[in-house]
């Protein structure tokens, strides 16, 4: 699985070219599914322009409730039909907007209340790191984020290990630490709800992804796929990352 993060970038129209463009150069391969997350403005146009076959739709955020006084806000529920999935989490969410584990798994209980895929993001800060605190902050996330959800809705959910010190800095996390990493969330899922549960879970790596590093990513054990922020922007590297998922896939 790999998804494309385009965060605040493109305009709507802006959007709808790259997607003619990227559309020619990303081959549909049946053991990748290609996810695309566009500012919310450009998915009413998006969504049906994209063939679904090629291209699944995610949301960057919503708001967990589902309508009401909210100035300026999206509820999952008006998502619905739009995106299949929906990224929740993410450490600019987290660290900019501030938000905390508990509005996260509002959301995550949001999204799958109407029926959208949460990718839910977990990672610990460069800080947090150096002070030997990383296990922590991952199982506080993972459980704080799926906390009262079924073993059943847990299942079909994507969560994405993204240090935040990787993230748009050039300075990916090596394999070692993303294997360790997912090796831990999965072991956190497993704890929770069993496992079978946390097998079918997909885990994914996301911090400056680059078509030149993807694929020791894309073969590092419990890795499923990636989160590509910057390099999604670029048509010819997202459809070199698929590719390398393709092959990847094939071994
Ligand atoms: P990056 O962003 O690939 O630009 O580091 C990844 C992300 O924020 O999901």
């Amino acid at each position: 699985m790999i998804v494309g993060n385009w965060k605040m970038n493109l305009t709507i129209h802006e959007a709808s070219l790259y997607v003619h463009k990227l559309a020619s150069k990303v081959k549909g391969h049946r053991n990748v599914e290609v996810v695309l997350a566009p500012s919310l403005l450009s998915l009413p146009t998006l969504s049906l322009q994209v063939e679904r076959r090629q291209f699944k739709l995610a949301a960057q955020n919503f708001y967990w409730q589902d309508e009401g006084a909210f100035t300026g806000e999206i509820s999952a529920h008006q998502l619905r039909g739009l995106v299949e999935y929906a990224i929740i989490g993410h450490s600019e969410r987290r660290h900019i907007f501030g938000e905390h584990d508990k509005d996260i798994r509002a959301k995550v209980q949001a999204a799958v209340r109407h029926s959208l895929t949460p990718i839910l993001c977990v990672g610990e800060t460069a800080h947090e790191r150096t002070a030997g605190e990383t296990n922590g902050v991952l199982h506080d996330q993972v459980v704080g984020g799926l906390a009262n959800l079924t073993a059943e809705e847990v299942a079909g959910i994507v969560i994405a290990y993204e240090p935040v010190w990787a993230i748009g800095t050039g300075n990916n996390a090596t394999p070692a630490d993303v294997e360790n990493a997912v090796k831990l969330i999965r072991r956190q899922v497993e704890h929770l709800y069993g496992g079978d549960i946390a097998a079918s879970v997909r885990i994914l790596y996301g911090g400056s992804v680059s078509a030149d590093n993807a694929s020791s990513y894309l073969t590092t054990p419990g890795v499923d796929g990636l989160l590509p922020g910057g390099s999604s922007l670029k048509a010819d590297e997202f459809s070199a990352i698929v590719e390398a998922a393709h092959k990847a896939g094939k071994k």
